[in-house]
């Protein structure tokens, strides 16, 4: 595929910060979504932090020398990730954001995802148990960066760690990101909806 793996590395906890500005300047379908929800806390606590915390040994970072610039992160077994967030993130996401009443704004039903992590649980997890997000910064995109983190990086981690598929969903408005997971080899999943598109990818096992 000739990615490279020039500029990335594997997650530290030192970078935690930084990923969170990341998540919100890339959280509003692929654009800048600070000031979008009543606290930019709102999104790295559902889409990053609670993946560093529970495996941080599946994120990796995209650093030129002045620090994080892009990211993937990335659950091997969702449904063990489900069971891990029910048993210690609701908890931690309870004591910040008040479980909300019917009927729910659209900012309501995103925190209902933090009670709520089944949302993650797709039809197809048993072909497809592993789940990602990936983020780089404006000004770093179209580089090969995202593809180097998918193929140099999270693909093999996958493949020698058994792990048969990996998914993703997605917001539908984020159209250059479709193409991109389509330009990576991910094929829209039988549960796949215009409203709710899951790709999926599988890893063949290593020989
Ligand atoms: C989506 C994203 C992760 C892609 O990473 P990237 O480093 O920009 O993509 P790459 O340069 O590695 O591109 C890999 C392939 O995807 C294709 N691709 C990437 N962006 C594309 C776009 N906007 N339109 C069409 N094709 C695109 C490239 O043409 C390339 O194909 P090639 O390798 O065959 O030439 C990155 O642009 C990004 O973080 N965007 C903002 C946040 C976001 O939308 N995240 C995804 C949320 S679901």
């Amino acid at each position: 595929m000739g990615a490279s793996n020039t500029g990335l590395r594997a997650y530290r906890v030192g970078d935690l910060a930084r990923l969170r500005e990341i998540c919100v300047l890339t959280g509003a379908a692929g654009s800048d979504a600070t000031g979008r929800w009543s606290t930019d806390e709102l999104l790295p606590d559902l889409f990053l932090e609670p993946y560093v915390t529970a495996s941080p040994e599946w994120a990796w970072v995209v650093d030129e020398g002045d620090g994080p610039i892009g990211y993937l992160v990335a659950v091997p077994r969702t449904d063990r990730f489900v069971r891990w967030w029910r048993a210690k993130w609701t908890p931690w996401f309870a004591e910040r954001y008040p479980e909300p009443d019917e009927p729910y704004s659209p900012e309501e039903e995103l925190v209902r995802r933090g009670y709520h992590p089944e949302v993650l649980e797709i039809p197809e997890l048993e072909e497809y148990p592993a789940h990602f997000h990936i983020d780089l910064l404006p000004g770093h995109q179209g580089r090969g960066y995202g593809r180097g983190l998918i193929e140099n990086l999270l693909i093999p981690a996958l493949a020698a760690a058994g792990i048969p598929g990996v998914h993703l969903t997605m917001d539908p408005a984020n159209s250059a990101a479709r193409a991109f997971y389509e330009a990576v080899g991910f094929t829209p999943l039988p549960s796949s909806t215009a409203d709710a598109p899951a790709l999926g990818r599988w890893i063949p096992p290593r020989s």
